[in-house]
């Protein structure tokens, strides 16, 4: 009888290892990058280049655990993030509720999916053949004068304004294709 009991019990934890797995590092390969969390000294340095504050409004394009879209509220501004992995967005909205956040949203969905046009300031930390096919989105859905905040890569054959380190900001309307 314990024999069985032990069985169950270890086919229960093994599920919640393998589903957790999947949902965190193949299931959003399909539309991005794994889950990968920007460290805190860089998500300052993101916030820092993006100059956000109230009466702006940004997007975490892939939000993981939701420090960005966090870090982005607390400046005031409006702060969204689009996350694919049910098991992040249940984390980020539980921590924004603890931190009692009014003006933080997390999407349960692929980026690919959203509406960008009322954005001012775009964060991401996506890898480079994600980042080409989102060049075009860029392109045909941001505001002119939007601005980009893309931790970890560049985008290939853009000019960014300013730099920090290996974060990156651009601003699209300097990058509208000629
Ligand atoms: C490298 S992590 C970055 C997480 C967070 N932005 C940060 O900087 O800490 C990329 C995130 O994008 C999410 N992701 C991948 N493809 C996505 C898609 N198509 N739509 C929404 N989220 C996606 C992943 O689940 C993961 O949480």
């Amino acid at each position: 009888m314990l024999e069985v009991l032990i069985l169950i019990l270890g086919i229960l934890i093994a599920s919640v290892i393998v589903s957790s797995y999947f949902m965190l590092f193949i299931y959003p390969l399909v539309g991005g990058a794994p889950y990968v969390p920007t460290d805190t000294v860089k998500v300052d340095n993101m916030l820092e280049l993006s100059d956000l504050g109230p009466g702006k409004i940004a997007v975490d394009l892939g939000s993981g655990d939701g420090r960005i879209v966090i870090a982005a509220a607390k400046t005031g501004a409006e702060a969204h993030g689009y996350e694919i992995s049910p098991l992040l967005v249940l984390l980020s909205r539980a921590t924004i509720k603890r931190l009692q956040l009014n003006n933080a949203v997390i999407h349960s969905g692929s980026f690919w999916d959203a509406d960008l046009s009322k954005y001012d300031v775009i964060f991401m930390y996506q890898l480079p053949y994600v980042m080409q096919r989102l060049e075009q989105k860029f392109v045909d859905n941001l505001k002119p004068g939007a601005v980009i905040i893309s931790n970890a890569f560049s985008i290939k054959n853009w000019k960014p304004f300013k730099t920090s380190g290996t974060v990156f900001a651009y601003r699209v309307s300097d990058n509208w294709p000629k």
